[in-house]
């Protein structure tokens, strides 16, 4: 499929099945993440991919009540860094949270190439989430992905069930990126 396809048809899509995805599968999703690029090739990202009944109850539990939909999710992945695990520059520039996020497309990518619905969320207690996966209290735990094969939509919230067919929101192009230098039409106009 044609990358910009791939990237199109990523969404955040949250009617999900139950079924459970394949090892296999979810080994792929980490290749993805793995091939990565990295400040330094530091490679600072980890995933805990939560599939057995017991741990993704007790990771459900963790989640805020607007994310209820995850519920049905057979495999979550908790994506994992520390700005000590990457690139610190004395400029301030922090390069971990940045290469975490572009395993973490790098992941959702390959989830659109399976047929998966990979659903970023930060709406849980990440300190509970921690505890849960023993993930040392340290590192950052800045995401969950949850994952799925597409499901019946029928448990969603009217919002919810809007959203998985509404255009896709976003800015025009020339408000996200221009040429040469820096322009007026670059800086954020309110919130969205
Ligand atoms: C860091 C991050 C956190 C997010 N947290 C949530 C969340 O807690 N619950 C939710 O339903 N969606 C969450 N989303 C999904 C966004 O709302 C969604 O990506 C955005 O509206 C754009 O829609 P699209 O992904 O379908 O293009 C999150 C996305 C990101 C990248």
């Amino acid at each position: 499929m044609p990358l910009l396809k791939s990237i199109e048809m990523r969404r955040s899509f949250r009617a999900l099945d139950e079924k459970p995805i394949q090892n296999e599968i979810l080994l792929r999703l980490a290749e993805a993440a793995r091939l990565t690029p990295s400040w330094g090739n530091k490679q600072p990202w980890r995933i805990v991919t939560v599939t057995a009944p017991s741990q993704l109850t007790a990771l459900k539990a963790t989640l805020t009540p607007g994310n209820y939909w995850a519920k049905k999710s057979p495999a979550i992945a908790a994506f994992v860094t520390s700005l000590d695990w990457d690139g610190r520059l004395d400029d301030g520039r922090d390069y971990a949270l940045f290469d975490l996020g572009m395993a973490a497309m790098a992941y959702q990518l390959q989830a659109v190439e399976e047929g998966l619905i990979a659903h970023p969320i930060a709406g849980f207690d990440a300190a509970s989430a921690k505890r849960v996966l023993d993930i040392p209290e340290t590192a950052i735990l800045e995401t969950l992905i949850i994952l799925g094969f597409p499901g019946d939509p029928s448990g969603l919230s009217e919002k919810h069930l809007a959203s998985e067919t509404s255009a896709r929101l976003r800015k025009p192009v020339d408000e996200i990126a221009g040429f040469d230098r820096w322009s007026d039409q670059l800086v954020p106009q309110g919130r969205d």
